[in-house]
């Protein structure tokens, strides 16, 4: 079956990133497609450090750090190669590690090893980008940033289901999407017409390396917070739609009588989808 076009240039990157000895050269060569950051000079350390630098901010916000005991484990969708990860697995007893790339979650153990809690780390790879590897009801805290986003819109849905089959009652999502701008009118197709060239023999795969044309092509959903809610709703409680401040009226009015929470923190284009679930 040929791949879908949308896990391109992941795959592509996850390719790259296995030619590497050096985490400071995988960084250079391909931590763009996870921080968006770039430079001939950026470290491994530099790069963990930018997600010890926002973990605490999310954790905080979201509540997610009184969710459960000192033994919870929390389940990260779209670990990439760990940046988050590291800091995440010093908070808490078992973090379980999902990406698509097999290579990333590779380097992922190699980088929690250096910069976290090996002894905390479980990797699953998201073979079919939708489906969990993970029991039900066996996560305190579900969470996951930049990652649906990314996804097409079936494989978001499925994973937002996925989030909320694994995690406990009780347990809390903190799940990160993004939200429509103006913008989309001509981003989201023109995305979808570079990502159709990545199928192209050759100078598809070439082009899927190129941080110029991915970036283009990499936004692949809006799927809005009403339709999540609709769906889930019923097995959600505590539920709240977090936004930056820039954003909290209009989509306050959209998903009204659910709460709307903002803060700076928030980058103005995403929204974040945080709640218990239920039974
Ligand atoms: C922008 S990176 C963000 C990584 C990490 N959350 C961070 O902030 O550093 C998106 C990650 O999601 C992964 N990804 C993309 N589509 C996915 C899917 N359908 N299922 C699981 N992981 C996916 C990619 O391989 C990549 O590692």
């Amino acid at each position: 079956m040929p791949q879908r076009s949308q896990l391109i240039p992941w795959k592509a990157a996850g390719r790259i990133s296995e030619r590497f000895a050096s985490g400071d050269d995988v960084v250079r060569e391909t931590g763009w497609v996870f921080n968006n950051a770039t430079g001939k000079s950026l470290t491994l350390a530099e790069f963990v450090a930018s997600g010890d630098h926002e973990v605490p901010v999310y954790l905080e916000l979201f509540g997610l750090r009184q969710t459960g005991p000192a033994s919870s484990t929390l389940t990260e969708i779209g670990s990439g190669i760990g940046r988050m990860t590291c800091a995440l697995t010093r908070e808490f007893a078992m973090v379980v590690a999902c990406d698509l790339d097999a290579g990333f979650l590779e380097r992922c153990h190699e980088v929690v090893a250096g910069y976290g809690r090996a002894d905390h780390l479980r990797t699953v790879q998201v073979v079919d980008g939708h489906t969990l590897d993970v029991a039900d009801d066996s996560s305190d805290v579900t969470f996951s940033y930049i990652t649906l986003q990314h996804c097409d819109a079936d494989d978001a849905r499925r994973l937002i289901a996925e989030a909320i089959r694994i995690t406990r009652p009780g347990g809390r999502v903190a799940l990160n999407l993004r939200l429509r701008s103006t913008m989309d009118i001509v981003a989201m197709p023109l995305g979808a017409g570079i990502r159709a060239l990545f199928r192209l023999p050759v100078i598809g795969n070439w082009l899927s390396t190129r941080r110029s044309v991915t970036r283009l092509a990499w936004q692949a959903n809006r799927v809005p917070p009403v339709e999540i809610l609709q769906r889930h709703g019923r097995r959600l409680s505590d539920v709240a739609v977090w936004v930056h401040p820039d954003r909290e009226a209009k989509v306050a009015a959209m998903v009204a009588p659910v709460p709307v929470r903002s803060s700076v923190s928030i980058n103005t284009n995403h929204w974040w989808l945080v709640a218990d679930v239920g039974e």
